[in-house]
């Protein structure tokens, strides 16, 4: 206590050391809802059920939390910094949603009970509440002590259809809008509108689910043979000192577009060469898959699309066309020998792509006159 002359008590001006010792049962508390996931990807799905549950919950933050290894899946996950790196691109226009990564830290497998001990006692000043999709209430009865979790921490779950799963466990249920998307259609390329751009972006810089995306499109031996093409255009690109993953994309995705049915490629010429619709439909691959890898895949890169769409015939002499030209000819798993002419594209790429088309013509002139269609 201090007194000033006059005699009447002055209290201390607080500090910022006074307020730091204010036991923290005195602070206003956060209520934060709690998003575990694989998040391999995150998609539109999982942001629309964090908004679902900021507004329903009255929350103040979701703190979305990517699992190690989910303790009930058996696929390999997407490694964790990846798949962290991906929340927070989703997330940076989020200000109330954040990625806590108290999982990934922790070794071995990821389980809900421990990572809730963990946030309360880091947290104090916290209220949680742990939001699951409704699949896996039905499950909840096996997660790692689900009693003990039960009470140390608040379930909300999405009522899916209307439909509230059946448990003996206290559950909030919120409500949202479906959402037609799943991590597993990403991995396979479908509707890639639910994740936004700047993802796209980072799956292609980093080369994730790419490969899947050819393989969910093209037989087993068209896939053999892209990657086969993805990794000597590579070869080419690193060899003459261009972008070695723009050259790995264009080979891997030049084919892309291979087992699309006649039918459903002509309306894309229709819309945007119809000048091409006079080639042979073999050939429409090329054109269709320039197209569907921009205005699909969302890989907006002129230059690899130019790649694709010129890639059967040899008609661009921009050096990465050049590269997927010849790799595609030179594909070790044609079964002919290719060495000479792939040391030739390696030492001197304009010189390996003379000597390719002169050989395609030669191959085209010796055989049906369509042959040069069927690369
Ligand atoms: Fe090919
Ligand atoms: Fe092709």
């Amino acid at each position: 206590m201090s007194t000033a002359d006059c005699g009447v008590f002055v209290p201390p001006v607080p500090t910022a050391g006074l307020i730091s010792r204010i036991p923290p049962v005195l602070l206003p508390r956060r209520r934060i809802v709690l998003l575990g996931g694989s998040f391999d990807p995150v998609h539109a799905g999982h942001l629309t059920m964090a908004r679902a549950a900021l507004d329903q919950l009255e929350a103040d933050e979701v703190w979305f939390i990517p699992a190690t290894q989910a303790p009930l899946k058996s696929r390999p996950l997407t490694p964790g910094e990846h798949r962290r790196k991906m929340l927070e691109i989703a997330l940076q226009d989020e200000p109330r949603m954040r990625v806590e990564t108290c999982e990934l830290e922790r070794e071995g497998e990821s389980f809900t009970i421990d990572t809730v001990r963990y946030l309360k006692k880091e947290h104090p000043d916290c209220d949680f509440t742990f939001l699951v999709g409704s699949d896996q209430v039905e499950q909840f009865h096996k997660w790692k002590e689900a009693d003990a979790l039960a009470r140390l921490v608040k379930f909300a779950a999405v009522a899916r259809d209307g439909r509230s799963p059946r448990t003996k466990y206290p559950i909030h249920y919120i409500h949202m809008d479906p959402v037609p998307v799943s991590s597993t259609e990403i991995r396979r390329g479908n509707r890639l509108n639910y994740v936004p751009q700047a993802l796209l972006d980072y799956f292609y810089a980093n080369r994730l689910y790419c490969k899947e995306f050819v393989q969910s499109r093209v037989p087993q031996h068209r896939y053999m043979h892209s990657l086969s093409v993805a990794r000597l255009t590579e070869q080419f690109a690193a060899a003459a000192g261009l972008d070695a993953n723009q050259a790995w994309l264009t080979g891997l995705f030049h084919d892309v577009c291979k087992a699309m049915p006649a039918d459903r490629m002509r309306p894309w010429l229709e819309a945007v060469c119809p000048q091409e619709l006079t080639m042979h439909p073999a050939a429409w691959h090329s054109y269709v898959g320039a197209q569907v890898t921009d205005r699909v895949f969302g890989i907006h890169d002129p230059r690899i699309s130019n790649a694709i769409f010129h890639h059967v015939k040899g008609t661009s002499d921009d050096p990465l066309a050049m590269c997927v030209f010849c790799a595609d000819k030179l594909d070790p798993l044609r079964g002919y020998d290719s060495y000479d002419l792939i040391d030739l594209c390696c030492r001197d790429l304009k010189a390996g792509f003379e000597k390719c088309r002169e050989t395609n013509r030669e191959y085209v002139d010796s055989h049906r006159k369509d042959a040069v269609w069927t690369n």
